[in-house]
């Protein structure tokens, strides 16, 4: 009898394996980072082979460490950073380019002409996305133009698309001997190639950025009892476990949070931050510099839809302290060094390193620091990065409450970043909203789980799921008012600062 779920959770900067229990306890787990390839300004890539052959080692060290084998797992889910583009040949199972990452601005000018030419909204009425260089559709066609040979490949459909879910399911299913090429509805609607309301790809969407549909994965829905596919048995689980599920990371967060009620939402704090927002059955369009994307569909039901606000730096931008200033060496020591100072003197950093994603949606924007003085030190601007993250959130969850009339009492909070309490109780100030974490703070890897468990009865129902969801922490606000709403004021100004930078 199998009594546990896996799921693989291929992310921006990493890749894990988790095993969770029929409580939603994790079981085990494992995680590989990989190499972030950042060829020029604005350009992040993937080296897909990489991140397979970190799935294959997450995996199979998983098993090895746990004493488990593919026989325990009722079903494997999938869930993964969204947007990134691959595209592989099908004969060789080699990648035609490095994945172009979701953070990369290389297509900005894909995008810029897509709304001069007037395509701008039916792109954001049908797909749920603004043209941005965010989305998967630039970024092939950008790939079609670049690539010598790979536009007449994808005519004749040896060329084939994927964000790595697609990548994943295809590798672990056959790859060259017969490996499945499919996504979910929730993958499928990051590429601004999907129409929404039939869930396919529609024809004139394709035609706007000239990607041949030969190329395109199967869409199904996240939770398929029929399964996407099998894994191979001499592939990394050692046995056939039945993919049952896929859906992008955040939209699994959403899963794993238990937000199935329309107006719940959750916060997930990664590379980026990702609020979502479920609004049931119903097509929510934003006015307010959201997106409109699928949450969810579980096997033949309808689709469940969000509202999202995407912000593309914040645990990137605590990275860039480490990494490219070297100002601390891990992630947790920007806490003690922030804690050093009551406040920031002042000071703002609007970490713009990909432009201004939501609501602001402004491809020519790019970071800035501002009011420095030589008194300021790296604590003001750790406390400075900290502070970003939360007025980033603010912004859209103004934008959320604006576009749905529904204001949140309590935020649900999840993903690295929330391991750090002084961000999480700054968060809370600048919101002057509870902030609440989860027992399981792994709730994307979780949720691939829950989909997953779900297709094959591993989980009877989304009530069940529910009543696995504990609160771990909560933070509740401190600041006065006008502190809160001076402190905002000033963001918004930096903000201004930044914007018209790069020209397009
Ligand atoms: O849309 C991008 C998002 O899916 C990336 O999430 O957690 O891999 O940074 P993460």
């Amino acid at each position: 009898m199998a009594e546990y779920v896996g799921a693989v959770d291929q992310g921006t900067t990493s890749t894990r394996f988790l095993v969770f229990d029929r409580a939603g306890r994790e079981v085990a787990r494992h995680q590989l980072e990989h190499t972030q390839l950042l060829p020029g300004p604005g350009r992040v890539e993937h080296n897909p082979l990489e991140i397979w052959e970190r799935t294959r080692a997450v995996i199979e060290t998983t098993l090895a460490e746990s004493g488990l084998h593919a026989a325990d797992l009722a079903a494997l889910g999938i869930t993964n950073q969204r947007e990134t583009t691959v595209v592989w040949n099908r004969r060789t199972g080699r990648p035609y380019h490095n994945a172009i990452v979701w953070q990369d601005t290389r297509t900005d000018r894909i995008a810029a002409a897509l709304e001069r030419s007037g395509a701008g909204e039916l792109i954001r009425h049908r797909s749920g996305l603004p043209p941005a260089t965010y989305f998967s559709g630039g970024k092939i066609q950008w790939l079609l133009e670049n690539v010598p040979g790979l536009r007449e490949d994808a005519l004749a459909g040896d060329a084939l698309f994927g964000t790595t879910d697609s990548w994943l399911l295809w590798n672990l299913t056959g790859g060259v001997d017969g490996g499945v090429h499919a996504t979910d509805v929730t993958n499928a609607g990051r590429t601004m190639l999907m129409d929404l309301e039939t869930l396919d790809w529609d024809p004139e969407l394709l035609a706007c950025f000239d990607v041949p549909r030969a190329m395109l994965p199967r869409i199904h829905s996240s939770s398929l009892p029929a399964g996407y596919g099998v894994t191979r048995a001499d592939g990394p689980l050692g046995g056939e476990v039945p993919v049952t599920a896929m859906l992008g990371d955040q939209q699994a967060a959403t899963v794993g949070q238990v937000c199935f009620r329309p107006g719940e939402a959750k916060n997930t704090y990664g590379t980026g931050n990702f609020l979502l927002m479920n609004t049931g059955t119903q097509l929510v369009r934003s006015r307010h510099g959201l997106l409109t994307t699928p949450a969810y569909r579980f096997a033949d039901e309808p689709a469940v839809y969000a509202l999202e606000g995407s912000i593309a730096v914040t645990g990137s931008a605590v990275q860039w302290l480490r990494d490219q200033l070297g100002i601390i060496s891990g992630a947790a020591q920007s806490e003690d060094l922030a804690r050093q100072v009551q406040d920031t003197g002042g000071i703002y950093f609007v970490p713009a390193f990909s432009g201004l994603f939501a609501p602001y949606w402004r491809s020519d924007a790019r970071g800035a620091i501002v009011g420095l003085s030589r008194f300021h030190t790296n604590a003001h601007l750790a406390r400075a990065t900290l502070e970003a993250i939360c007025y980033q959130t603010r912004d859209v969850i103004e934008a959320m409450e604006q576009d749905s009339g529904v204001r949140l009492d309590v935020l649900r909070v999840d993903g690295g970043v929330t391991a750090n309490a002084l961000a999480m109780q700054i968060q809370a100030d600048v919101l002057g909203t509870a902030v609440s974490r989860p027992v399981v703070a792994e709730t994307t890897a979780l949720g691939a789980a829950y989909a997953a468990g779900l297709a094959v009865g591993f989980w009877k129902s989304t009530d069940e799921l529910v009543g696995n969801w504990h609160e771990a922490r909560r933070w509740e606000p401190e600041w006065d008012e006008p502190r809160r709403e001076k402190a905002y004021r000033g963001w918004k100004k930096a903000v201004e600062r930044t914007l018209d930078w790069v020209e397009i």
